[in-house]
């Protein structure tokens, strides 16, 4: 993990594929050249806050890699957050139960309370390659479980039921066409 300055502008901002795009179906590829993750890792944290989002997985961005970046401290009662980089992560134990509301850069305007284990162990590596393993709970594991699924080609919109999903039907169509859907939704 390290820290990334949120002022570094420099970079330009990456382009966000939105549900219907298939990159965000297939499954990534774990990072075996490092090199080059630092500027992607940077240009990721900078597209994050640019579009005011707490996590990004690398394959929203176009990189079918398995990497994600994260940072909550933008919320009320999470400012003691930093920003975190996992790479190669891989969730080895969940436990618990809990319903939160999530959203996704690549589903604009559609919330929808998901249920998810509270607590998660992960394995991953940072970027100087060393291993770790660490315990997560409340809105952290939470938004690194949204972006592990993204990397296993997972949208939080495939949870909702039958029902649920007929209801944004049309609004996912209209993302697929459009970017966007004419009027958003909270389920
Ligand atoms: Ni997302």
């Amino acid at each position: 993990m390290m820290m990334i300055s949120q002022t570094v502008t420099a970079n330009p901002i990456l382009k966000i594929f939105k549900y219907g795009d298939p990159i965000l179906r297939k499954k990534v590829e774990d990072v075996t050249d490092f090199t080059k993750l630092p500027h992607l890792v940077e240009q990721m944290f900078n597209t994050m806050y640019e579009e005011h989002g707490i996590g990004l997985a690398a394959n929203q961005v176009g990189y079918s890699l398995n990497l994600l970046v994260l940072d909550t401290s933008c919320l009320e009662g999470e400012e003691d957050s930093k920003p975190y980089i996992f790479i190669n992560s891989e969730i080895i134990e969940s436990e618990g139960s809990t319903i939160m509301e999530e959203g996704c850069l690549s589903v604009p305007d559609i919330r929808a309370e998901i249920e998810r284990p509270e607590t998660i162990i992960i394995k991953f590596q940072d970027l100087e390659q060393n291993f770790h393993e660490e315990t997560f709970n409340g809105l952290i594991s939470r938004v690194i479980q949204h972006e592990l699924d993204h990397l296993k080609g997972k949208l939080f919109v495939d949870y909702l039921s039958p029902g649920k999903k007929m209801l944004i039907k049309k609004r996912l169509l209209e993302i697929s066409k459009n970017g966007s859907p004419s009027t958003g939704i909270i389920l």
